[in-house]
Order: structure tokens, then C-alpha cells, then sequence
């Protein structure tokens, strides 16, 4: 185990853009107590369709930014980033642990599915790393299981204008997924920040698949991982209501607060423009 982290230090979050709130939301549930920075490269998002290298160099800077901050953990709040540019985060991150999105998704897909068919939906970069399918295969170790990816970059956008009820969100969603059911997976890995916004839509032309959101098992693993590094901030506790989180974004866009408080479920103090190197 790497030296003794400092209880409390805050937790760094950090995704291409305000997606990864839908991560924070999560940590929010399972460690309410911690505090929080949290930092969107919004004047590069998206990622998800950029190349494996420029992911990579971008998720070195952001982590920089964050260990700059004096963080005890970093969650790689972004699927794009856990699967093409997780190992150039660890490195910079030196001793402080760090989490990213797919093993714990992987390990809750494997456990809910029956069948052992599993769909996983994602960014391009996501589905073209295959970074889903191995971890499953690796966590299966001799079990046959089948994993199929589709990329659904067209869901990033819908969300981000707020039409995830839309009828144009409905079509594209079934032209995504009727092959995905057409294979009878029973389970399905939101793999991207924003489809857990549409869990609804993608559930009903779904039906019987078990969704599995990725941030949700980020942030059981993140407070697993704080546990065993007896890092847990136990000063604070459940007489603070308001959660502590700084939030840095790299550009302030456009519908930055109203898609905030959609992903989080609440208002957000106005951010810090990070000047990211
Ligand atoms: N945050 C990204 C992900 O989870 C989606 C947005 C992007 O493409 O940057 O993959």
C-alpha cells in the first residue's frame, strides 16, 4: 500500500466535460460526508471521438491540475478516459490511488447477468478499446461469456440539449439498441456518463435487461479503496448537509448550470476557469 493518505484531503473528480457529474452524483450517495473538486475540461469535450493519444495527454494534464490540489484519491469520472488513458493517469498520479470506470462495471455486469450475454454502450473510443470486453473476460477468467458493444455517440449530444424525452432520442436510441436486443443480452453497461440520464428511454426499449450505471460502481470502489487506505474523513459526518465541492471547468459553455444541476439533481456554485498544462 502506497504511503498514508491525509483524511481530509478532498476526492478529485475529473471528466471531458460536465458529464462526469452524473459520476459525482454517485459519490455523493456512497461518501457524503467527503469533500469534493471537481474538474471539466469543457473547452475539450467531447473526447469520446478524439484519438487514444490526445485522450491520453489531455487526462495527464487534467490529473496534474488535481494532484496540484493536494487530492487523496482521483476518480476518472469520464468512460472515454478510464479505457484509453487510464495507465497515463496512474502515472501521474504517483501514489495516490486512483479509480477509474471499468472494472467496476465490469465485475457488476458479470454478477447481474444470467445468460452471460452482456451489451456495453459507450463513446467510439470507448467501444473501439475494447477496454469493456477485456476486463469482463479477464474478471470471467474461464467462463464462456459474450460481449457485445455498440458506440452511440449521438447520445452525448441529445442529452447535453436536454432531449432525453425526446422522440428523436427514441429513434436514434432504437436504432443504437434493437440489435443489441435482437441478441438477447440481459444486462447492459451505460459505459459513457451521460446514458445514465436516459436509463429510462433505453429501459423501455429494454425491457428485462438489467442497466448497470458505471458511476455507481465507481463510487462503491471508491469508497472500498478509502477504507482500506483508513482514509475515510471522519470529521465530517452526517451534521453537514451541504456537500463541500470546488468545481473547475477549463471554458464556462453555455447551458453549463442548467445541465449541472440536471446531472447532479441540484444547483451548482458558479465554477473556477483551470488552466490546465
Ligand atoms: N465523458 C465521456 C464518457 O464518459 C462522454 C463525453 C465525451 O465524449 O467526452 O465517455
Amino acid at each position: 500500500m502506497a504511503g498514508k493518505l491525509d483524511k481530509k484531503s478532498p476526492i478529485g473528480v475529473f471528466d471531458s466535460g460536465i458529464g462526469g457529474l452524473s459520476v459525482l452524483k454517485q459519490l455523493l450517495r456512497f461518501l457524503p460526508y467527503e469533500k469534493y473538486i471537481y474538474l471539466g475540461d469543457t473547452a475539450r469535450v467531447p473526447y469520446g471521438n478524439r484519438s487514444n493519444e490526445i485522450v491520453r495527454e489531455y487526462a495527464a494534464q487534467c490529473t496534474k491540475f488535481l494532484m496540484n490540489n493536494e487530492v487523496k484519491l482521483i476518480v476518472v469520472a469520464c468512460n472515454t478516459v478510464s479505457s484509453v488513458a487510464l495507465d497515463a493517469v496512474i502515472k501521474q498520479a504517483g501514489d495516490i490511488p486512483v479509480i477509474g470506470m471499468i472494472y467496476p462495471a465490469a465485475g457488476a455486469a458479470l454478477r447481474a447477468s444470467n445468460n452471460k450475454k452482456i451489451g456495453i454502450i459507450g463513446t467510439r473510443a470507448t467501444i473501439n478499446s475494447k477496454a469493456y470486453e477485456k476486463g469482463i473476460v479477464e474478471l470471467a477468467k474461464n467462463e464462456k461469456i459474450e460481449v457485445l458493444g455498440k458506440a452511440c455517440p449521438l447520445f452525448v449530444p441529445l442529452v447535453e440539449e436536454g432531449m432525453t424525452q425526446h422522440n428523436v432520442a427514441k429513434e436514434v436510441a432504437e436504432e443504437y439498441l434493437l440489435e443489441l436486443r435482437d441478441k438477447k443480452i440481459d444486462t447492459l453497461v451505460l459505459g459513457c456518463t451521460h446514458y445514465p440520464l436516459l436509463s429510462q428511454l433505453i429501459g423501455d426499449i429494454m425491457p428485462g435487461v438489467q442497466l448497470i450505471d458505471s458511476g455507481e460502481h465507481a463510487a462503491v470502489a471508491s469508497l472500498r479503496i478509502l477504507a482500506e487506505h483508513d482514509a475515510l474523513d471522519e470529521e465530517r459526518n452526517e451534521f453537514i448537509i451541504k456537500p463541500e465541492i470546488k468545481f473547475y471547468v477549463t471554458d464556462l459553455p453555455a447551458l453549463f448550470f442548467e445541465n449541472a444541476k440536471r446531472f447532479l439533481g441540484f444547483e451548482v456554485d458558479a465554477p473556477d476557469i483551470a488552466h490546465l498544462e
